[in-house]
């Protein structure tokens, strides 16, 4: 079985290794934040516990998962792994530079993924020593729930890596799509215009709920303004304006204003208990 590392243990990358140790890998983990690490363990045995409380998890699962967690103190320890991925902080020097230690101590083929959202794979691999081994595996949030992972090469990625960084995503029970390295891969680029027009309605005056009703009753699964209360408005806004610089703020990625002051108000959706259209009547599920 593939050993499987994961560096970052935030709200990405702690659902990242639930995955991977879940589905039965050895799991190799770390953050550079020292409680990062020491809560990692009772964070994901609490996300369990919820999967056991709901019935979709029996306890025998619940202690395999925690069994194939491993949380390491230093990079060393992720030498034997076949596949490494970095769930950090969103900046090009920081994933340049752990790429750089971590391939000082494992071997030419390990594979070295991104979970960034909008930086280029290829900056990322452009002072890595071996970039044929380096590619996004782009997973959504909350990982454990959703289904899709993008997989994005840049142009002097090996296919060995590709095709060893789809199967073993795959057999982590993912649907992996193989994205172009742009701005936004797939998904994120092709939701702002979804969120973009519903704004601009919104500005026009158009109420937000009965915007997301039209749209799910012509059978969107979650209407724009309910898909924002669910990420956090803060998260779009960042994700937007991220694309849209990377796009040189082409009008299609328009940050709109409507967006900025909701983000302003602190009314971010449901984590802070007020959105465009949170809370709802009828709440749309987490994984939807
Ligand atoms: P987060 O802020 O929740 O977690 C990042 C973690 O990385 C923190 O625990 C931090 O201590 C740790 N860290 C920072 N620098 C480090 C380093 N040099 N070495 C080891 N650990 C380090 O961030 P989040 O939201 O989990 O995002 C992580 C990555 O995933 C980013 O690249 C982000 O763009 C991407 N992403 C985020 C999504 C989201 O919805 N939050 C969705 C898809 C991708």
């Amino acid at each position: 079985m593939h050993s499987i590392g994961i560096i970052g243990l935030g709200t990405m990358g702690l659902g990242i290794a639930q995955v991977f140790a879940q589905a039965g890998f050895p799991t190799i983990a770390t953050d550079a934040h020292a409680p990062a690490r020491e809560t990692a363990r009772h964070r994901m045995a609490d996300a369990l516990q919820s999967r056991i409380t709901a019935g979709k998890l029996t306890t025998e699962a619940r202690d395999a998962t925690l069994a194939n967690l491993q949380i390491a103190d230093t990079l060393a320890d992720f030498a034997a792994c076949t596949l490494i991925i970095e769930a950090i902080v969103e900046r090009a020097d920081a994933k340049q530079s752990l790429f750089a230690s971590l391939e000082a101590v494992v071997p030419a083929t390990t594979i070295l993924a991104t979970n960034t959202s909008s930086i280029p794979v290829a900056t990322i691999a452009a002072t890595a020593k071996h970039p044929e081994r380096i590619l996004a595996l782009h997973f959504f949030n909350p990982p454990t729930a959703m289904k899709l992972v993008e997989l994005a090469p840049h142009a002097g990625t090996s296919a060995q890596a590709l095709t060893l960084a789809r199967q073993i995503t795959e057999a982590a029970g993912k649907t992996v799509i193989q994205c172009p390295d742009r701005p936004g891969f797939i998904v994120n680029r092709c939701a702002r215009p979804y969120y973009g027009e519903a704004l601009a309605l919104l500005e026009e005056g158009h109420p937000a709920a009965e915007i997301d009703a039209a749209m799910m009753a012509a059978g969107y699964r979650l209407g724009p303004f309910a898909l924002i209360d669910l990420i956090g408005a803060d998260i779009n806004l960042a994700a937007t304006e991220g694309l849209s610089a990377a796009m040189q703020n082409h009008p299609r990625y328009r940050v709109f204003p409507a967006l900025k002051a909701q983000v302003a108000s602190g009314h971010l959706g449901r984590k802070s208990g007020q959105g465009f259209i949170h809370p709802a009547k009828t709440e749309p599920k987490a994984n939807a």
